[in-house]
């Protein structure tokens, strides 16, 4: 470590191995897709499932939900590492990500992707500008489940990786990091 680099405390969430998930959605002629992590349920009422997830303002993906108010959140199999980097490392702006993939069109043109966990059709009903992150409330529509399959969880998916390409994610992390410290809102009541 260098004199300059600065200590953070330990993060709870370091002991957390969160699933992965894929992002896609589709607006005026457009498809985008990336990975997240940061998916929840957002109720206990079985006939109106709803979760809520958080998308990086600065992703091309984030930009056709705040158009469209749409987009299928994947549950990605373990199958599914070689997803990861395509999706979570590069953007939709710099490379085509569905060039070289198979998939189908869904409901609403929305882009769906073969051999996940399974898959939801979402509506945005209410979202939050947190200035690094806008946190979006969705209404499930439909959704599909596999149950044969086992969900990737972001430990395996990274052990997973060619050295490189892990390495790659690694700083991502670190930059986007640095990045957001510039863009989050201090909230105050
Ligand atoms: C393991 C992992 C988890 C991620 N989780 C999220 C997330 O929850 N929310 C988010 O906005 N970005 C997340 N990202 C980052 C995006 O997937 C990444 O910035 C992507 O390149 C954006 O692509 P786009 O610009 O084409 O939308 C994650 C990336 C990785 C590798």
């Amino acid at each position: 470590m260098t004199a300059t680099e600065t200590v953070y405390p330990a993060s709870i969430f370091s002991l957390t191995d969160h699933e992965i998930y894929l992002v896609t959605a589709q607006n005026e002629g457009q498809d985008g897709g990336q990975i997240a992590t940061w998916v929840m349920p957002a109720t206990l009422v079985p006939d109106h499932p709803r979760m809520t997830i958080l998308l990086s303002p600065m992703n091309f993906t984030q930009g056709l939900i705040a158009g469209s108010g749409r987009f299928v959140v994947h549950l990605l199999s373990e199958e599914q590492h070689e997803l990861l980097p395509l999706f979570g490392l590069y953007s939709m702006r710099d490379r085509d990500k569905f060039a070289d993939i198979s998939f189908e069109r869904g409901e609403h043109g929305i882009p769906l992707l073969p051999g996940s966990c399974g898959w939801a059709v979402c509506h945005v009903v209410a979202s939050l500008d947190l200035g690094d992150r806008i946190l979006y409330v969705a209404d499930i529509e439909s959704q599909e489940v596999a149950t044969n399959r086992r969900p990737l969880r972001k430990r395996e998916a990274f052990a997973l990786q060619p050295p490189e390409l892990r390495r790659l994610l690694e700083e991502k992390h670190r930059v986007d990091g640095l990045r957001d410290r510039t863009l989050i809102k201090h909230i105050t009541h």
